[in-house]
C-alpha cells in the first residue's frame, strides 16, 4: 500500500476527460491496488471522498466513506452515513431537484470553503470494486458528497458551481463569518 499524492487545482489532470473501466480491468491487480491506495490516502488525510483524477488517474472511479460522526447538521439528514463505497463508471439521476446548500471543501482546493447548491436527492447506478452492478439512493449530506465526487470524474470542481462568489472563503474567514449554526439553512461538507 502507498499514500498517493493529491493533484491540486490548476493541475490539468483534474480537468481531463476520464475513461470508463472494463469489468476485467476492475478485477485487475493495478486497479485493485489503486482502490486500496486511494482508501489509505483518504483515511490518512481524514477525507470523506476521493476521485481518481485527484490522484492523477483519469479514470471513472471514486471512493466515498462517510462516517457516522461526520455530518454535523441533522436537518439535512445528518444521521446518514455511507460505508466505504467504490463507484466505477457511475451514472447519476436526480430524484428530487429541490436544491440544498452546503459549504463544500475539497482536498484538491486546500484551505477554502464555498457555498454550493445541489439537488437534494439522487440515484446512482455504478459498478462496485468487484465489477458488480449496484444502485444507491442518496439524500441530504450524502447526496451532496456523492455529487461532489462524481463531478471530479467530469473534470468539474465545486468552485465551478458556486453561484454567489461572495460565498467563497478561506477557512479562517469562513469560520469567522459564515460557519453554519443550528438555525442556518445550509450545512457544511468538509474536505
Ligand atoms: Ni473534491
Amino acid at each position: 500500500m502507498a499514500l498517493l499524492k493529491i493533484a491540486r487545482m490548476g493541475n490539468p489532470v483534474l480537468r481531463k476527460k476520464t475513461r470508463e473501466l472494463t469489468a476485467s480491468e476492475i478485477r485487475s491487480e493495478p486497479i485493485q491496488k489503486l482502490i486500496q491506495d486511494m482508501r489509505e490516502t483518504m483515511l490518512d488525510i481524514g477525507g470523506i471522498g476521493l476521485a481518481a483524477p485527484q490522484v492523477h488517474e483519469a479514470l471513472k472511479l471514486a471512493i466515498i466513506e462517510v462516517p457516522d460522526s461526520s455530518p454535523r447538521y441533522p436537518k439535512y439528514g445528518g444521521a446518514e452515513d455511507l460505508g466505504f463505497t467504490v463507484f466505477i463508471n457511475p451514472k447519476i439521476r436526480v430524484l428530487d431537484a429541490k436544491e440544498q446548500g452546503f459549504w463544500e471543501g475539497c482536498l484538491s482546493v486546500p484551505g477554502l470553503r464555498g457555498l454550493v447548491y445541489r439537488p437534494r436527492k439522487i440515484e446512482v447506478t455504478y459498478l462496485d470494486e468487484r465489477g458488480k452492478s449496484q444502485k444507491l439512493e442518496a439524500e441530504g449530506f450524502v447526496a451532496t458528497v456523492v455529487q461532489h465526487e462524481l463531478d471530479h470524474l467530469e473534470g468539474v470542481l465545486y468552485v465551478d458551481r458556486i453561484q454567489d462568489r461572495t460565498k467563497l472563503a478561506f477557512i479562517e474567514e469562513y469560520e469567522r463569518y459564515w460557519l453554519p449554526t443550528e438555525d442556518s439553512d445550509v450545512g457544511e461538507l468538509p474536505d
